[in-house]
């Protein structure tokens, strides 16, 4: 039944594709082309983590001026309270600049994913959060389009949060989807982005939904779902103003395999991607592996991800195996690797060399090893859309910081170079 078939696509998406079916001779009903040829070129990039969306790992300094209560940018926020708009802005203008692009560029990247939160675009009285982010936020699409780099602007946060994570902008609870203002206002966040960027659609070449809806803790997380449904509203909000711009869809957790036939052909949707994210730090059982089953795991996913019925970019990855860096699983909490994580989390090794530090302070063989692993899931990411490495710099955490390990020789550079060949 056509109606059966249609109920998943929103009346907004509907009545965007009706719209534009009605238009005048001259208007097109399909994709223009987009700056970037997903289907024949590989993305190749970074995140520009903990710079318009704080994370307390990535720049530990900015949390501890505000006392052990500082556990997110929520919190960050209302602890500096008067003092937090000259102290983020001051971040904003100095974590990253314009020569960061051109690095980016030169090892031989295309992309950089920029994370920003609803905060930023339609902020909600009452929040103790600051402004500013999307002035600095046009001026990297300027530096992008100066290095030859493409933009993913990346919704990283959503209202009530949508995965508890500190990253999120508010750890603790998954409340997104259990208030329906709340997803709202996450539309209304899409739709002015969509709108701020349609002019800009020779660089920002995606708008990402939402980042790493929590989908896989049944009632306490997000409903899949309601997440779909998201999903078909974002492409409206998105198609409403811009036709040249891909709609990125992150996995919410799920195997990558369950979203094949969503959105796919016969939907009436176009220009979709999906992005899904690999770390092997976050659970016991990854943390035991060697260094061959690190790349043998990466291989899996990547052949798991090359077998996907649309673009798919792992859109954050690293080359770390332990999870040391400082404040990585939050402020306040240990590490898995080190046993101090608390329940079931067993001593694999000491966390000293990998908590803070300089990539160059790293051992040999440890340097050689993320070497390895880095070049496996760079070959194993490129048999499908391709990849983007998490994260571009960090105030030393010597597992994650690009910038350093290609300076260390320890990420290939550039990136097609290899030491290792072969492995996937
Ligand atoms: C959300 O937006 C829809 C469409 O504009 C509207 O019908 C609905 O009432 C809104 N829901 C809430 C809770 O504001």
């Amino acid at each position: 039944m056509i109606f059966s078939k249609m109920q998943n696509i929103t009346l907004a998406a509907l009545a965007t594709f009706m719209a534009l079916a009605q238009a005048a001779p001259g208007v097109r009903v399909e994709s223009r082309d987009l700056a970037f040829n997903y289907n024949s070129d590989k993305v190749r990039g970074v995140n520009l983590g903990g710079w318009l969306v704080l994370e307390p790992w990535i720049t530990p300094s900015l949390f501890e001026q505000a006392g052990e209560g500082a556990v997110d940018e929520w919190c960050l926020s209302g602890a500096l309270g008067a003092d937090a708009q000259g102290i983020l802005s001051q971040h904003w203008n100095s974590f990253i600049t314009v020569d960061d692009f051109h690095q980016i560029s030169a090892a031989g990247m295309n992309h950089v994913r920029i994370p920003i939160g609803y905060w930023a675009v339609v902020p909600q009285p009452g929040e103790p959060y600051v402004q500013g982010q999307l002035s600095v936020l046009d001026q990297a699409i300027n530096w992008a389009r100066d290095a030859g780099l493409k933009v993913i602007v990346d919704l990283h946060g959503a209202p009530g949060s949508q995965n508890g994570f500190d990253n999120s902008g508010r750890r603790g609870s998954i409340n997104w989807d259990k208030v329906p203002e709340q997803i709202n206002v996450t539309l209304d966040a899409i739709r002015a982005l969509s709108e701020r960027y349609a002019t800009q659609s020779d660089v920002v070449t995606s708008i990402e939904a939402l980042n790493e809806p929590m989908t896989v803790m049944g009632d306490a997380g997000v409903n899949v779902w309601t997440l779909q449904q998201y999903y078909y509203d974002s492409w409206g909000r998105l198609r409403e103003v811009n036709q040249d711009t891909a709609l990125t869809l992150h996995d919410g957790f799920q195997d990558i395999g369950f979203w094949n036939g969503f959105m796919g052909s016969g939907s009436g949707v176009w220009n979709v991607m999906m992005d899904t994210h690999h770390y092997e730090v976050f659970d016991n059982g990854l943390l035991s592996l060697d260094i061959n089953g690190h790349t043998q795991t990466a291989c899996s996913f990547g052949d798991k991800v090359a077998a996907t019925d649309k673009w798919t970019i792992v859109g954050e990855w690293t080359g770390a195996m332990t999870d040391c860096a400082k404040y990585l699983n939050g402020r306040g909490v240990g590490a898995r690797w080190d046993g101090s994580y608390g329940s079931g989390s067993t001593f694999h090794g000491s966390c000293d060399r990998y908590s803070q530090g300089e990539v160059t302070a790293l051992p040999e063989d440890v340097r050689t090893n993320l070497r390895r692993f880095i070049e496996a899931q760079l070959d194993a990411y490129e048999k499908h859309t391709g990849w983007v490495y998490w994260t571009w710099t960090t105030e030393g955490a010597p597992e994650w910081d690009m910038k350093r390990q290609l300076a260390a020789n320890v990420f290939p550079n550039p990136v097609s170079s290899r030491q290792f060949p072969g492995q996937c």
